[in-house]
């Protein structure tokens, strides 16, 4: 079975979780995507949604469905999105699409995180796929520099730049093999607006396509 069609399968599961009336956090990239398509199929079950990024709002509203703020809804029940990395510890790696800082915010805000992908972004450890950091543009050659510290090799994202106005650096070779410890180290630097993991705030669940069917872990 192909990828796509994993993470189709997985985003349909991942209705299964989304009660009536609720606001639905919506998260970013193609798995998030076919989420979106699967909730205008229902859009009539729920309130709206809350975007984490300018491209799935455009999406949602296509649809015709509501796109509300966070400061208009308050906390919510629920939130969707895919990853680029996931473990069986539900720690995850994202910003591939470079919309980390309002996905990690988003997913803040909600009771449950659901992640949904297709079965290669199960990793035994998190670290292969580069990990995305959006730093303030004036701080990127500092930041760079203390990443180097950390063992790391940042790489500019040449030509992207965030929703928020900032720019992102790739990190390759970075010991990951304690996710929360990393992305607590990399919170402390100055100039860095986020870093792509989700380990502080894991997801509660992560819903994945394979090619036997679709698997929870919780
Ligand atoms: C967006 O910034 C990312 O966090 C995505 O959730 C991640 O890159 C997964 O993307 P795909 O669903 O396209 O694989």
């Amino acid at each position: 079975m192909s990828a796509n069609q994993q993470k189709l399968n997985a985003a349909r599961a991942a209705m299964e979780h989304i009660e009536y009336d609720w606001v639905v956090g919506v998260g970013t990239g193609s798995t998030a995507n076919h989420f979106i398509d699967v909730l205008a199929e229902s859009k009539d079950r729920i309130d709206g949604a809350v975007a984490s990024s300018e491209a799935s709002a455009q999406r949602l509203g296509e649809h015709g469905i509501r796109v509300l703020g966070l400061d208009q809804t308050g906390d919510l029940p629920v939130y969707v999105d895919g990853a680029d990395e996931a473990t069986k510890h539900l720690h995850l790696i994202k910003g591939g699409g470079a919309a980390l800082t309002r996905e990690k915010i988003v997913a803040a805000a909600s009771e449950k995180f659901i992640c949904i992908a297709d079965s290669s972004k199960l990793v035994p450890v998190l670290g292969k796929f580069p990990l995305p950091i959006e730093v303030i543009p004036m701080a990127r050659s500092y930041v760079a520099r203390q990443i180097c510290k950390f063992g790391g090799r940042p790489v500019y994202r040449e030509g992207c730049i965030t929703d928020n106005g900032n720019e992102i650096l790739d990190v390759h070779g970075l010991d990951i093999s304690n996710p929360v410890e990393m992305e607590t180290r990399l919170n402390q630097l100055v100039g860095i607006v986020t870093n792509g993991l989700f380990a502080n705030r894991p997801a509660n669940v992560l819903i994945l396509g394979e090619d036997q069917g679709v698997r929870e872990i919780t």
